[in-house]
């Protein structure tokens, strides 16, 4: 059995090798320059060693798992675009240092390339994991159709936020360890029960994200602080703070939402006063421990020996404190 650290040093190994570089050399140096910035590979990881829980062997897991990192590089290009985020990973997004117009296209490319290193790995189950691949990149679309929207309403509520985030962001790391699984040999249930391990760390995992977007620091996160705040965001923290503000708070809230005038800091400042002074904090907090709890239950479920178990139940637990 592999463990966190090796898995992550297969992954980074292969992608420093790789260089997905010809002519134009504008078009393929955003996609280097992005895959090689770092980033915590967590869904290659998670293909991994989903895979390695029923086989020994994981290299034939390795393309389909690289293929999902740059599924999901991709999907940062354009989502920073959507996003108007200047700053990835400590480093200028792609349409910052370069331009709108090629982080769309090297986005584009990206997509194409996963699907070639999908094709480098051999499975008997390949039209099912293809399936799964094909269902998720979608459901990814109307995660982020779902997200945008949700920035010009007032009234989302707790219940289509878990979804707008399952479809943006649990369902990736839950098809990595779906596949993952298909790749290992798994039979249908195990890989089922790991699909829904992966949604509900998936879920942990944006709540975290939301959270250090409020009270993260940018040097360590990699990414500036308060843009969701600044884009009226639907996070789980601004829709417990429209839920639990009363009397000065929720005037003072209201305004801050319709308010196009304000500076950024002041309003980031401000909403972050008001989740201090409810306490939103705390409220996350329980949120993301209860999520991994009823992950693990899942977890626990599959039929294979508890020491094998004990990698991903790391990494769900380091997912969940995580900071950056
Ligand atoms: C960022 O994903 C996008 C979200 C779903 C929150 P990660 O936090 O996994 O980003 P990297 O790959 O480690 O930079
Ligand atoms: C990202 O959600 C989801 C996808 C990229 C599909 P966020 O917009 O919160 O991710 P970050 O914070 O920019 O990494
Ligand atoms: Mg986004
Ligand atoms: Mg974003
Ligand atoms: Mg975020």
């Amino acid at each position: 059995m592999y463990n966190l650290a090796e898995l992550q040093d297969k992954v980074n190994d292969f992608i420093s090798k790789d260089n997905i570089g010809r002519e134009p050399f504008s078009l393929y140096d955003p996609i280097n320059y992005t895959l090689k910035s770092g980033g915590k590979r967590i869904r290659p990881v998670l293909t991994l060693m989903s895979c390695n829980l029923f086989s020994e062997d994981v290299e034939n897991a390795i393309k389909p798992a690289i293929g999902l990192e740059i599924f999901h590089n991709f999907t940062l290009l354009h989502d920073d675009i959507m996003d108007h985020a200047d700053i990835r990973r400590g480093n200028l997004t792609v349409h910052k240092k370069w331009n709108e117009n090629t982080a769309i296209l090297s986005g584009d490319a990206m997509f194409i390339k996963a699907y070639e290193y999908f094709l480098d790995c051999e499975s008997p189950n390949f039209r099912d994991i293809l399936k799964v691949f094909n269902l998720t990149a979608l459901e990814v679309c109307e995660g982020q159709q779902y997200d945008m929207e949700f920035e010009d309403r007032d009234n989302v509520t707790e219940q289509e936020y878990l979804r707008m985030i399952e479809l943006k962001t649990s369902v990736l790391l839950a098809a990595a360890l779906k596949i993952g699984a298909l790749l290992g040999g798994a039979e249908k249930n195990d890989a089922d029960l790991l699909y829904e391990f992966g949604i509900n760390i998936g879920l942990a995992f944006q709540l975290q994200d939301d959270y250090l977007d409020v009270y993260g620091d940018t040097e360590v996160f990699g990414k500036q602080i308060g843009g969701d705040i600044v884009a009226n965001k639907k996070t789980f923290m601004l829709i417990k703070a429209q839920e639990l503000a009363e009397g000065e708070n929720e005037i003072r809230l209201k305004k801050l939402l319709i308010s196009n005038d304000i500076d950024r800091e002041e309003k980031i400042i401000a909403v972050t006063t008001i989740y201090n002074s409810l306490k939103i904090k705390e409220i996350v907090q329980k949120r993301i421990q209860e999520l991994n709890d009823k992950a693990l239950d899942y977890l626990n479920q599959v039929s294979v020996l508890d020491n094998k178990k004990i990698e991903l139940k790391k990494l769900a637990e380091k997912l969940i404190n995580r900071i950056n």
